[in-house]
């Protein structure tokens, strides 16, 4: 779907729906619908005052003007109190549209910017909220079913609407910048969707490549052997129990000003996560194909911040493997030699994550980077703790870790700080190596967050762990059922505003 900015008032758009906003109690003598009511001699006030209309948040109204505009239809969408309203209320309204859109076969819909009351936010963050619902909303993950044409087919344009020549220039650049993120993020849910028969390690890093070489991005693929050479003990372990080799994916951006702050992101690509002989539970394993989804929110980020020419330098690192059980697996009891030089116990083979990322952090450390960040669905604990609209954050910088929140907030993409208690460090306590990978139940998302930390050094660094808002199994607003994509939007909102860390 492309998206459009034009200058001209909602009462003169022509397409087959226009849509406009309208909150909880709006009535036909405010802004934007006094235009309408007066363009259509009443009608808006007519069928306002039908009480078919609430504008509750999630409601959409859709009327045949008959004439009365000049639009075809016109679709009242609900924007819920108008107190509450927020840009994240606003994506899912406009991703409603969107879908409601669809449903109706309409090649082109419209969508007022302006709405019926001021709002605390521009043109501009409307703009780009709208195209983020809009393509977020009418994602669909259609690779695998046959009968395509049952489904209605996705409206080819949304025009916003934005009533004047004033703002247009910055709503352009807002659009289309929001149109490469929600691309990326859109590409990351494809990614995450794949199931493991296909998405195998060695595929994954081949789409990275590609997606690479499209953008023009500098990258290097690690094969076995290379990681073998290197000495990545615990990647290797994890992998060994699958006939699928591991990689390690590599990928740089470069800023304009080679001076601009290095920022390194690793992410968990695990392709399916059985646990290995510390063997999962059968009930819901088959979603343990997501467990790559912090390496493609990496390589994702990668992706719109190249398009987006950021100016911050970027290193994006992606250990890739299976966790499989077999005759050649690693077994609980091992001990790992990674390539930190530290020995780790490993205590349970489902605790594989932060095997392959202790290798990766160490890794990332060679690019001297001022900022590391890890993505991973690491933990079922922080999943317990936040469901799944939250990630956790645990790191060794508190002004990073409020930079984030921050983002969280203006994205939409949550998290919140759970604390890296030293004392905790008990837990990773072994007899015989210089740690465990895991401890027991008791305080589960902050023993991956300590395991981590022994790897970074005193470099500045914050752990994600996003296990609980990579995946949804009800449909919420922007976010069809299944995968979401996140990470993409926090990491472009924090990477953004990012001036270099600060201590
Ligand atoms: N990939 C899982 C974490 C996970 C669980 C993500 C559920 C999403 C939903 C991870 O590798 C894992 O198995 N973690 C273990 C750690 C434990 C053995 C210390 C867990 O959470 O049970
Ligand atoms: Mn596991
Ligand atoms: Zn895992």
């Amino acid at each position: 779907m492309k998206v459009l900015c034009s200058a001209q008032k909602a009462r003169s758009f022509r397409g087959p729906v226009l849509v406009v906003g309208a909150f909880q109690g709006t009535a036909s003598h405010e802004g934007v619908l006094k235009e309408l009511d007066a363009a259509s001699k009443g009608w808006v006030a007519r069928v306002l005052s039908s009480g078919d209309f609430r504008g509750k948040l999630g409601d959409a109204l859709v009327q045949q003007t008959h004439g009365a505009l000049p639009s075809g239809r016109l679709m009242l969408l609900g924007l819920g109190e108008r107190e509450k309203f927020t840009l994240d209320r606003w994506r899912g309204a406009v991703a409603k549209a969107a879908q409601a859109s669809r449903g109706l076969r309409a090649r082109q819909f419209g969508v007022s910017l302006e709405l019926p009351s001021p709002v605390a936010f521009s043109m501009a963050e409307l703009g780009a909220a709208a195209t983020e619902g809009a393509m977020l909303g009418l994602y669909r993950f259609g690779l695998y079913k046959s009968k395509k044409a049952e489904e209605e087919p996705d409206p080819e344009e949304m025009v916003l609407l934005l009533g004047g020549p004033r703002a247009k220039s910055g709503v352009d650049r807002a659009v289309v910048q929001a149109g490469i993120v929600a691309e990326a993020v859109c590409w990351v849910r494809d990614l995450v969707s794949q199931p493991s028969n296909r998405l195998t390690p060695a595929l994954l890093a081949q789409e990275a490549g590609n997606m690479a070489r499209t953008w023009g991005i500098r990258h290097r693929i690690l094969d076995e052997g290379d990681i073998k050479a290197l000495g990545m003990g615990g990647l290797l372990a994890v992998a060994s129990g699958s006939k699928e080799p591991p990689r390690l994916i590599l990928m740089e951006h470069s800023a304009k000003d080679r001076a601009a702050p290095k920022v390194a992101l690793v992410g968990k690509g695990i392709t399916f996560d059985s646990g290995g002989i510390s063997l999962k539970p059968a009930d819901k394993m088959d979603l343990m194909k997501y467990d790559m989804a912090g390496g493609a929110a990496v390589l994702g980020t990668m992706q719109a911040a190249s398009r987006l020419g950021l100016p911050v330098n970027l290193v994006g690192v992606v250990p890739a493997t299976e966790n499989l059980p077999s005759g050649s697996a690693y077994k609980p009891g091992d001990v790992l030699k990674t390539l930190s030089g530290q020995t780790v116990e490993v205590t349970t083979t489902d605790a594989e994550g932060r095997l392959i990322l202790g290798d990766a952090l160490t890794y990332a450390l060679r690019y001297r980077p001022h900022l590391i960040l890890d993505l991973a669905t690491l933990t079922g604990a922080c999943v317990v703790a936040l469901g799944d609209q939250v990630a956790g954050i645990m790191g060794n910088h508190r002004g990073v870790m409020e930079e984030l929140s921050r983002a969280g907030e203006l994205s939409g993409e949550e998290v919140w700080p759970l604390p890296l208690k030293e004392e905790y460090e008990e837990y990773l306590k072994s007899d015989i190596a210089d740690v465990k990978n895991a401890g027991g139940r008791d305080a589960g998302a902050i023993q991956g967050g300590l395991f981590l930390k022994r790897f970074v050094k005193e470099v500045p660094w914050v752990h994600i762990d996003i296990a609980g808002p990579v995946w949804t199994d009800k449909d919420r607003p922007y976010r069809p059922k299944g995968a979401t994509g996140y990470g993409v939007r926090l990491l472009i909102e924090f990477l953004k505003r990012f001036k270099g860390v600060k201590d």
